[in-house]
């Protein structure tokens, strides 16, 4: 098996993701969340709006609806020829295929040959009112940064903020994707995690470089492996129809290296549009000269699925007999694993279950008192729970518990009174 597929078949068995409407035979690019996948999406974006938004005085949070007017998606140029993607389809058994997933000039499903290419618009279609015709179409939202735009005015008048600020969200993006594949690499239903970062036009190049380190520096938090991360330029032909320069930060997947989080320098792509089709006026005044400015935008994008991905094939890790995840605790399911030494002795249970509620008030604790301990470290260390507390019969004598940890399986004796503080103490360490 490789990578992918073990840890594809790690998430299925151990509760992360599943596939979408999976009795049914699945949905081609629908993915399902398990509780386990729920936690570390959860840690994720909490991480995110923590370290894009919380720490700093400089960016507002947006929560907006998923379904805008569809003129929205018209100024943006999301219903053109810029939001699609070139496919060309096999004139023998009809399967449609992107141009730059394919090796050969054949059809790699049956070899047959391939039509010239045509572009195909990737905005998922709806309908809001009474009929299903022009008057009642509109798109489910292809990126959240759209929103963000729409909203500039509302956060101008009610924040009054000075420019550089930004403001950010996190929210569902939907595309109907030609080729949904490589697990959740590329789905039609995913999350993204936006900031719109807006700066006078002459200060756009030095923003765009510190938001480039500010974001690279956000995933050495996360922690991935040395060498699994590099900047990628995209060339100037290759751009996205709002971008003047784009820089990704790529992740080495088992199948290549590719885009992992895109840092766009949009300028006043959006903002104008968006003037010329509302006929509303979107700038900015100037506090000191009164200058009205059309601000420009840095845009730092990441996919919430795909960084999920990315982390769990980082941190898949077999050494001998043992399989562990080596997450970072912030973003692990479980901070701490909690057990018993042995189910059937009450004394130690009950002692045991006032620990783990007790530590439950203050991080996410699981328990387990199925099996021995060496079945109970195992199935920890596959889900990447980082610690696990032993309770035993020294605990009934000295208060004191086993403390075992997930990447040297060493193991120390700890008060039970200090193991809030001791937990505690280890989160901060990993926060930069
Ligand atoms: N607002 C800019 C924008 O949407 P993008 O490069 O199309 O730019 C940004 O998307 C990020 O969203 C990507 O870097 C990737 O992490 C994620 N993403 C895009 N399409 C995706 C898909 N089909 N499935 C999963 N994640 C996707």
């Amino acid at each position: 098996m490789d990578l992918m597929e073990k840890v594809t078949s790690l998430c299925k068995r151990r509760g992360f993701v599943f596939q979408g409407s999976e009795i049914y035979g699945g949905f081609g690019g629908f993915w399902d969340f398990g509780p386990l996948g729920v936690a570390v999406k959860n840690n994720i974006k909490n991480l995110w709006w923590r370290y894009f938004v919380t720490v700093r005085e400089d960016v507002f949070g947006l929560d907006s609806a998923i379904i805008m007017n569809p003129k929205v998606w018209e100024a943006s140029g999301h219903t053109g020829s810029g939001f699609a993607d070139p496919l060309r389809e096999c004139r023998k058994c009809h399967h449609r295929h992107r141009q730059d997933d394919l090796v050969e000039d054949k059809c790699p499903d049956c070899g047959g040959e391939l039509t010239e290419e045509k572009k195909f618009n990737i905005l998922v279609k709806t309908y809001i009112g009474p009929v299903e015709d022009q008057s009642c179409l509109t798109y489910l939202r292809g990126e959240t940064a759209q929103a963000i735009f729409v909203n500039l005015q509302n956060i101008l008048d009610t924040f009054h903020p000075r420019l550089p600020f930004g403001i950010a969200q996190i929210g569902k993006a939907f595309r109907n994707e030609i080729t949904p594949g490589k697990f959740l690499f590329r789905s039609r239903e995913f999350e993204q995690m936006e900031l719109e970062y807006f700066v006078k036009p002459a200060d756009d190049q030095r923003q765009f470089n510190q938001w480039k380190d500010y974001c690279l520096k956000f995933l050495q938090v996360v922690g991935y492996k040395k060498g699994n991360l590099r900047y990628f330029d995209h060339p100037k032909e290759k751009l996205s129809h709002y971008s003047k320069g784009t820089t990704d930060i790529e992740y080495n997947f088992p199948f290549g290296w590719a885009e992992l989080w895109g840092i766009a320098r949009r300028a006043d792509f959006d903002l104008t549009q968006h003037a010329k089709f509302s006929g509303k006026k979107l700038l900015y005044q100037d506090l000191v000269t009164n200058e009205m400015i059309s601000p420009y935008v840095i845009e730092p994008s990441v996919g919430v699925d795909r960084l999920f991905m990315s982390l769990l094939l980082d941190a898949y890790t077999e050494e001998g007999k043992r399989t562990f995840l080596k997450l970072s605790p912030l973003i692990s399911p479980y901070n701490v694993a909690v057990f018993p030494l042995v189910a059937n002795k009450e004394e130690l249970v009950k002692t045991a279950r006032e620990i783990y509620l007790n530590l439950k008030k203050h991080f996410s604790a699981s328990w387990d008192e199925r099996g021995n301990i060496g079945k109970r470290y195992c199935a920890q260390d596959e889900i990447g729970t980082p610690w696990c507390v032993t309770i035993d019969y020294a605990t009934l004598e000295d208060g004191t518990v086993t403390v075992r940890d997930r990447d040297t399986t060493k193991q120390e004796r700890v008060k039970a009174d200090n193991l809030e503080k001791y937990f505690k103490d280890k989160l901060k360490e990993r926060i930069l």
